[in-house]
């Protein structure tokens, strides 16, 4: 293995990334050939037109987010500020606490970062390319959740020893108003130095209109946070800015992301529009989107923070022009109110039976059975052809797994593949 594949870290800086051979914008479809048309992918129309540190087009950038990137006056939150950290999350969408991983959690998270990176970058690119890409994702982006055959990282302990934490728990109990939620699963988005390209912007989930059971134990949790819902009222009987209000304020899902380095003007932080998790229009398009909207950066927040966020905020990455790995692990959590219905078995029983009584309860549903292998986990893989591959071989005829081609305006892919295990449904 070439040396500069076999010593990196995710944090500091590192050798990998900036290959001039891989063009910007371009994207791979499932077999790894570069494909650069449109309606494949969201291409930044505004992108450098080089993948060199030294590019005008790079140097230009970089002295425009030197100068102006990150949202201004940015709160950050200890992990004892509760209440105010739930409080800046129900308004802006999103809340940054920092010091959420110990020393010994954050060597666990970055070395479980790297490892699994390592196997990702194995594959080699096209034509003197020095990566092969992700399919459907721009250059140097790489998801650890979707490059997974199992589609989640839940077999491997530097993620799941994240799920409950004695930072993270109350804050996640004080935003779902109780602590029975659950665990969807947990990836995270990282960039490689040189990913010189905005992701367009998206949101992970979009909440349909609640109804029967769903709605009436969304107006429960509302009320327990002090909604002024008249108790008598069930949630058709409400008006319709009150049962906005009662979406707004019962998020569908809150996914952590952990960060493995100081987020830096440079390093390619994630861009947050504030407010948003109430938002019903889709984003703006690369094209329309405001130069605010792509500053709107948590530029400051330290490395071994947690980014709560809800999954229905408009964001995206934004360009890495530093020399270091920007990593963002993450771990997705879903209010108790959407039951097991679509949870995968991604967990190993053997990992599950090691886990806090809390976080056993929280995995339930995504737990394997005792002696199964949780289908396509441990092959990493950029390609979809090689995780459908992994799947298969897994699975049998106990399990399916089915490409699909997200709307780039909801989801950060074109294509992404969907593990439809028999057992526990879709
Ligand atoms: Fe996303």
């Amino acid at each position: 293995m070439d040396s500069d594949l076999a010593n990196y870290r995710v944090h500091g800086p590192t050798p990998i990334g900036w290959d001039p051979a891989t063009l910007p914008n371009e994207v791979v479809d499932d077999e790894g050939t570069p494909l650069r048309k449109k309606g494949f992918g969201e291409p930044d129309p505004r992108t450098p037109a080089r993948r060199v540190p030294d590019d005008p087009g790079v140097e230009a950038l970089r002295e425009h987010l030197r100068a102006n990137n990150g949202i201004r006056g940015l709160e950050i939150c200890m992990p004892d500020e509760v209440e105010r950290a739930a409080r800046i999350y129900r308004r802006d969408g999103f809340v940054v606490v920092r010091d959420a991983l110990d020393e010994q959690h954050l060597a666990l998270f970055r070395e479980g970062c790297a490892r699994r990176l390592r196997e990702i970058l194995a594959y080699p690119g096209r034509d003197g390319r020095k990566y092969m890409a992700e399919t459907g994702r721009l250059p140097h982006r790489y998801c650890y959740g979707t490059t997974s055959g199992s589609r989640q990282m839940m077999h491997d302990p530097a993620w799941t020893s994240m799920i409950d934490l004695p930072t993270t728990t109350p804050i996640l109990a004080e935003i779902f108003t109780t602590d029975d939620y659950l665990v969807w699963g947990g990836g995270g988005d990282l960039s490689l130095p040189g990913a010189i390209e905005y992701q367009h912007l998206h949101t992970d989930g979009v909440d349909a209109q609640p109804a029967g059971d769903d709605a009436e134990r969304r107006l429960a949790y509302f009320r327990r946070q002090g909604g002024d819902a008249d108790p008598v009222n069930s949630f058709a009987d409400l008006d319709f800015r009150t049962q906005r209000l009662v979406m707004d304020r019962t998020p569908t899902g809150v996914t952590i992301n952990f960060t493995m380095t100081d987020l830096t003007w440079e390093n390619g932080p994630i861009r947050e529009i504030p407010g948003t998790q109430t938002a019903t229009q889709p984003p703006p398009v690369p094209e329309e989107e405001p130069e605010w909207m792509r500053l709107s950066t948590l530029v400051g927040a330290p490395a071994g923070s947690a980014i709560f966020r809800d999954v229905r905020t408009w964001h995206g990455a934004t360009p890495n022009l530093s020399r270091e790995i920007r990593a963002l692990p993450s771990i997705e959590y879903s209010a108790g109110w959407r039951g097991g219905s679509g949870s995968q078995k991604t967990m190993p029983y053997e990992i599950w039976e090691t886990l806090s009584p809390h976080a056993q309860r929280i995995c339930r549903f995504i737990r394997q059975e005792p002696g199964v292998w949780p289908y396509g986990a441990g092959v990493m893989h950029p390609l979809t052809s090689g995780r459908r591959a992994a799947y298969e071989q897994d699975a049998g005829g106990k399990g399916e797994v089915t490409s699909v081609r997200t709307d780039p305006r909801s989801a950060g892919t074109a294509i992404r593949l969907f593990n439809r295990d028999h057992d526990g449904g879709y």
